[in-house]
């Protein structure tokens, strides 16, 4: 595994880079934007190909990278369903998997510090974001924080994780990189409550200042999406309304880039295609099945994928490979269904 530990010494963040090889899909956790150049870099030097950029939550002490990441890469913006984050292209649920390539990671819905909070887990480690950090834990008093909520966050979901597990933490302000839960379980401070009442006692008083950034980086961080309007005064959007009445349409075909996954927890729309977005480029080149299938029978394609993020950028990749009959449903499949749609079992 290609693994990478990135720090922002401005807001003392932790970056995640995580490939399965070398000239392999690679996924990065919580970027900070000032650093997107470097990952870019990086991610070019280990001749990665990034496909997803995820945040562990709604962050008040930095910008995200999520969308600077998408709008140079193409990748997939990952964030949790409770997420205040106007679009990000896919939203993860607790029990979800997080994959990329040779890499699945558990998805684990841990509120307190925020309540959108989330760890990601796999074999020997977890990434833990703001929810434990080493030594400490995050804060709770802002952003829908709860202390009751973290403390079963902590207790009963990540100390359950075996005692070897490395903890990769979202933050660290003293110099630690790593450790691990069976270390925070016996050294860290806030662990060593008697009771859940203790817990949120303590931490109810810790009189913490806001952080620096807050009030400019929780707006930014809330709208991360992609200019979807843009796509469409191209004239290559279509409103869940009018999809509605034109998939009927004999000469229009219907393309579903989301994951199978996805497609089972939500359903799709009738009678579509399924072609993963990451197989996108491959299927519109020439020689490509949705290139032979727009050119032998002159079906007009209409891209959608969760929010309308993924399909805007396959309908623009769409164009530059001469599909120009090609539009997308915008809004996505969350559109599409409260519009009253038709769904089906995926
Ligand atoms: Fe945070």
């Amino acid at each position: 595994m290609i693994f990478r530990q990135l720090f922002d010494q401005v807001s003392s963040t932790y970056t995640y880079l995580l490939a399965s090889r070398s000239g392999g899909e690679a996924l990065i956790i919580d970027p900070v934007l000032e650093k997107v150049d470097r990952y870019l870099q990086l991610i070019g030097e280990l001749d990665l190909k990034l496909v997803k950029a995820v945040d562990t939550h709604l962050h008040a002490d930095h910008i995200t990278g999520l969308g600077a990441l998408r709008d140079k890469t193409q990748c997939t913006t990952v964030m949790g369903e409770q997420t205040k984050a106007d679009v990000v292209s896919m939203r993860l649920s607790d029990g979800d998997r997080l994959t990329i390539e040779g890499i699945s990671l558990d998805v684990l819905y841990t509120p307190g510090h925020t309540d959108d909070s989330y760890c990601f887990a796999m074999q020997d480690r977890v990434f833990t974001g703001d929810t434990l950090l080493i030594r400490g834990t995050g804060r709770t008093d802002f952003q829908n924080g709860d202390a009751r909520a973290q403390y079963d966050s902590i207790f009963n979901r990540l100390l359950k994780l075996p005692e070897a597990t490395f903890v990769y933490p979202g933050h660290d302000y003293k110099g630690d990189t790593v450790s691990t839960i069976g270390e925070e379980k016996a050294f860290n401070p806030r662990l060593q409550v008697k009771s859940v009442d203790a817990y949120v006692a303590l931490m109810n008083n810790l009189k913490l200042a806001n952080p620096k950034m807050m009030d400019v980086a929780v707006p930014a961080n809330m709208k991360v999406g992609l200019q979807q309007e843009e796509v469409a005064r191209h004239g290559w959007a279509t409103t869940a309304a009018e999809a509605i009445a034109i998939v009927k349409a004999p000469d229009v075909v219907l393309i579903d880039l989301r994951e199978r996954a996805e497609r089972e927890r939500d359903g799709v729309i009738p009678g579509s295609l399924h072609v993963p977005y990451p197989n996108l480029q491959e299927n519109i080149r020439p020689g490509g099945m949705l290139q032979g299938l727009a050119t032998s029978t002159g079906k007009r394609l209409l891209f959608y994928c969760a929010f309308g993020e993924r399909s805007a950028m396959a309908v623009r990749a769409a164009q530059d490979a001469n599909l120009t009959s090609a539009i997308h449903l915008q809004g996505g499949f969350a559109a599409w269904k409260a519009a009253g749609g038709p769904i089906t079992d995926g």
